[in-house]
C-alpha cells in the first residue's frame, strides 16, 4: 500500500542521517570518512580522540533505528499495518544508514542502528545483543570483533526470545548478515592481526 511505502521510505530517509558526519561537522571536527577506517560510525569517530563526539554518534545512530521502527509500531496500525511493515521499516532504516541517499550512498556498518532497531522489535533482544557486545568489548577490546560476535548470536537470541514463528526472527537473521557483511575489511584486518583496539588506530586502518 501507499502508506506502507511512505513509512518505509521515511525509515530509509531517517537511516540516511549519518550522525558520524553530522556530529563531527557540527563540532567542527574532521570528517570521519577521511581518517582511520574511513567508516562513518562511533568507533571511528572515537579515533579522533573526542569521546563526546563518539558518544553522540552512537546515540544518534542508535536512536534513529529505534524511532524509525517505533513510528510504524505507533501509527501503522491505524493504516492496517502490522509487524510485517514494522520489520520492513527496521530493514529500511538500517539500509539508509549503510547506503545513505544524503551522503553518496557511503554509510556505516550498522551496529548502533541495528541495536536501535532490535530495541523497538523487542527490548530483551536488544539487551542481549548489547550485553554480548559489551562483554566482548571488555574481553577483546576490539569493536568490530565484538559486533561480529554479537551479530552471530542475535538470531540465536531471537529464536528463544521472539520465537521462530515471529517475523522478527527472520528479520534478525537478515540484519545480522547485513552487519557482518559490512565488516568485510575488519574481518580481513582481524585475520591478518591488523585490527586495532578500541580508541587507538594501528597500521591496519591506514
Ligand atoms: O561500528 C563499526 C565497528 O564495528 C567497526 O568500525 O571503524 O573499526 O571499522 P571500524
Amino acid at each position: 500500500t501507499t502508506t506502507a511505502f511512505a513509512f518505509i521510505l521515511g525509515a530509509y530517509l531517517i537511516g540516511s542521517l549519518s550522525f558520524a558526519v553530522i556530529v563531527t561537522k557540527l563540532m567542527g571536527m574532521a570528517d570521519p570518512r577521511t581518517y582511520g577506517s574511513k567508516n562513518p560510525g562511533a568507533t571511528n569517530v572515537l579515533r579522533s580522540g573526542k569521546k563526546l563526539a563518539a558518544a553522540l554518534t552512537l546515540l544518534g545512530d542508535g536512536v534513529k533505528g529505534w524511532v524509525a521502527v517505533l513510528l510504524v509500531q505507533q501509527f501503522g496500525p491505524a493504516y492496517g499495518l502490522g509487524e510485517q511493515a514494522v520489520a520492513m521499516a527496521g530493514l529500511a532504516v538500517l539500509a539508509g544508514h549503510m547506503w545513505p541517499v544524503f551522503f553518496g550512498f557511503k554509510g556505516g556498518k550498522g551496529v548502533a542502528t541495528a541495536v536501535g532497531v532490535l530495541a523497538a522489535f523487542n527490548g530483551w533482544l536488544a539487551l542481549a545483543a548489547l550485553a554480548t557486545w559489551l562483554f566482548m568489548a571488555f574481553v577483546v577490546k576490539i569493536s568490530s570483533l565484538s559486533a561480529i560476535v554479537a551479530c552471530v548470536l542475535v538470531p540465536v537470541y531471537a529464536f528463544f526470545i521472539v520465537g521462530p514463528q515471529s517475523v522478527y526472527w527472520g528479520t534478525s537473521i537478515i540484519i545480522a548478515i547485513l552487519v557482518v557483511h559490512r565488516h568485510k575489511s575488519n574481518l580481513i584486518n582481524l585475520l591478518t592481526g591488523q585490527e586495532d583496539k578500541i580508541g587507538q588506530a594501528e597500521p591496519g586502518d591506514k
